[in-house]
């Protein structure tokens, strides 16, 4: 039986999320912009990147403390040869009962979609940004099109890697326009698409207020053209306020992290793919437990490591973020969303 571990603002520790590698195919401009991610960017070395029996191990050790979801990220985590090999043994860890992946769908074949499945993935969110080709090509910045991430949605679809979901992060100068358009697309289908605020996370994406469209904003356009009904969370903690079209064609979300912060809910531990233990998504650092790992430490031990820093952990940046001086953050592609 897992211990439930209490952070300094009693929050429990419920949800892991990894990062399988922090490479990327694309360069989205607010995430990986080409200009700092390019030929010379020091990506992490492949040995320095833990392996499948590392994540196993660190994964118990998080469940041990009460986890009982995991979700797959990036960079892209479908980069990584062989992922399916890691769901299996992932989906077998005692406690896990929900085992998840953000993907942008490049790498999602029919093929891909069914191991998935097959390995014990329960369910997929894929990013897609904006309907438009030529929106969508300047946002992903490799000039990869939309019917290719919307097969890519079928294909997880037809897998039964369900509810799919689709994170749409809106930003106003580049793809508010294509909210309804979005929208429009995804009404109709078992897909929940989420609009996402745009968030400062890491140090390289030129984030401003202004081009955040709060939350109440996404709903009202929506809402004016296909009028909308709040559904109550589905747990607590959830990050996406859940609406359903009154017409009956289905659920959106939106994720008001800036507009209306979920810290004191934050049950959402990250490990990079290097193995360090960050709690915020917004944090300066995070605690190397690969390294104790690979000398040899035991699972007891990576255990109090990793539960001390949690109860110590008093991380709530989107709810200071107003208050805060600029200072370095660990960037989205190394941690994923
Ligand atoms: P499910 O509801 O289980 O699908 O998971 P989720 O809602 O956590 O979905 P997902 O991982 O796709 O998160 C959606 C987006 O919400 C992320 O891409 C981030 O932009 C944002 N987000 C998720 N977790 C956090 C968090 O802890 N803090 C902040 N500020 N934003 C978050
Ligand atoms: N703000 C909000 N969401 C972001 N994501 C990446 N960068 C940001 C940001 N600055 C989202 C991606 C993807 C998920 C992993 O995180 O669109 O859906
Ligand atoms: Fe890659 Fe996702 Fe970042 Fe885009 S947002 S660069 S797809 S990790
Ligand atoms: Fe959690 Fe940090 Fe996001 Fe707040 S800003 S919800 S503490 S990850």
């Amino acid at each position: 039986m897992a211990a439930m571990v209490l952070d300094q603002r009693q929050r429990p520790m419920q949800d892991l999320r990894i990062s399988l590698t922090d490479r990327c195919n694309f360069r989205c401009t607010y995430c990986m912009p080409r200009s700092v991610f390019g030929a010379r960017y020091p990506f992490l070395k492949p040995s320095a990147v833990m392996n499948f029996d590392e994540i196993r191990r660190l994964a118990e050790v998080a469940a041990s403390l009460g986890a009982n979801k995991i979700r797959l990220t990036g960079g892209e985590p479908l980069l990584r040869h062989d992922v399916s090999d890691l769901v299996k043994h992932l989906s077998q860890i005692e406690g896990i009962d929900e085992l998840t992946m953000t993907t942008n769908g490049s790498r999602l074949s029919q093929a891909m979609a069914r191991q998935l499945k097959a390995a014990g993935l329960t369910r997929i969110t894929v990013s897609l940004d904006a309907l438009d080709d030529g929106v969508f090509g300047q946002i992903n910045d490799v000039g990869f099109s939309v019917k290719d991430v919307l097969r890519a949605i079928d294909h997880a679809q037809a897998a039964q890697l369900t509810p799919v979901k689709i994170n749409m992060v809106v930003r106003r100068s580049v793809n508010a326009d294509q909210i309804l358009p979005m929208a429009e697309a995804f009404r109709h289908t078992q897909q929940i698409l989420r609009f996402i605020e745009f968030m400062d996370v890491g140090n390289t994406n030129h984030w401003n207020r202004a081009e955040v469209v709060p939350a109440g904003e996404i709903f009202n356009t929506i809402n004016e053209r296909w009028p909308l009904t709040a559904v109550e969370p589905t747990r607590v903690g959830e990050v996406a306020r859940r609406f359903r079209y009154q017409d009956g064609q289905g659920e959106i979300g939106i994720i008001a992290s800036v507009s209306a912060p979920f810290c004191h809910s934050c049950s959402r531990a990250r490990l990079s793919a290097e193995g360090r233990l960050y709690l915020c998504l917004f944090a300066e650092g995070g605690l190397d437990l690969l390294t104790p790992l690979r000398q040899g430490a035991s699972d007891p031990e990576l255990r109090s490591l990793w539960q001390s820093a949690w109860s110590m952990r008093r991380d709530q940046y989107s709810v200071e973020r107003a208050t805060l001086t600029a200072r370095p953050k660990v960037e989205m592609s190394h941690i994923g969303g």
